[in-house]
């Protein structure tokens, strides 16, 4: 296997063709509410864990309970909301804008309740990334933690993946699971889950950036990925 050390973050491949300016990788966090998973990345990061630069929270609800989170770590935590856009395309669009102006190195969705059209996806191919309360691909989509339990699942758990342009199938990057216990109820899975979520986004991320560097066209990840492992929890 290929020595990864030479193109971990700080450390570009000096043979790569992209080399260049070499910095913590810069992330925009995407929520929508509660903003636990946003939480969990700062305090990741305020620990040392997790070795990136949080720059902006963008949320699509002005308010949601996140954007006090990010004020909290003195981020940059702005409001698009999506009510004041005529259409998903006119959102979408805005939202790019807003991004590009950020340049960020990964666009981190935590808990970000839109779908995203095709050609913001296009766009930030490779650099977009989503956290789903499931074992993907099974239970794409909503209310996860019910159809678990109506399915008589006896493994439940979170996946954090690529986003692509088909709805929670991109490329996966790590899994955590558990047993779905006899008396779990929905609510009660949901917060097991969630505990894991809490683990499973800083190990995944930590991951990606360990694992690739920084060149003139920012995070090379697109060349690293198939050489990174997949990140596994357990409860
Ligand atoms: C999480 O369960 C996440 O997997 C899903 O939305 C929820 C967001 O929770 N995409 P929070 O806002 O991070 O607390």
């Amino acid at each position: 296997m290929a020595d990864r050390r030479d193109h971990r973050v700080g450390q570009a491949r000096s043979d790569h063709p992209l080399k260049g300016t070499v910095t913590r990788p810069r992330l925009a966090v995407l929520i929508s509410g509660r903003g636990s998973n946003l939480g969990a990345l700062l305090a990741a990061t305020r620990r040392g864990d997790l070795n990136a630069d949080i720059r902006t929270v963008i949320s699509s609800h002005a308010d949601a309970a996140g954007l006090a989170l990010g004020r909290d770590f003195a981020i940059e935590s702005l409001t698009l909301d999506y009510r004041e856009f005529k259409s998903r395309e006119a959102f979408d669009a805005a939202l790019n804008q807003v991004l590009q102006e950020k340049t960020p190195d990964l666009v981190v969705l935590a808990g970000f309740m839109r779908i995203l059209s095709a050609p913001f996806v296009q766009h930030w191919h490779r650099r977009l990334i989503n956290i789903h309360p499931s074992l993907l691909p099974r239970h794409a989509g909503l209310k996860t933690h019910q159809r678990a339990i109506d399915a008589g699942d006896r493994v439940h758990g979170a996946t954090v993946h690529l986003v692509s342009e088909r709805v929670d199938a991109g490329s996966i990057l790590g899994l955590a699971s558990l047993m779905v216990h006899p008396d779990d109820d929905p609510e009660r899975l949901a917060s097991r889950v969630l505990t894991l979520e809490h683990r499973l986004y800083p190990a995944v991320l930590k991951a990606l950036v360990e694992g690739a560097f920084i060149g003139r066209e920012g995070l090379i990840l697109e060349r690293l990925l198939p050489e990174l492992p997949l990140v596994r929890l357990h409860e």
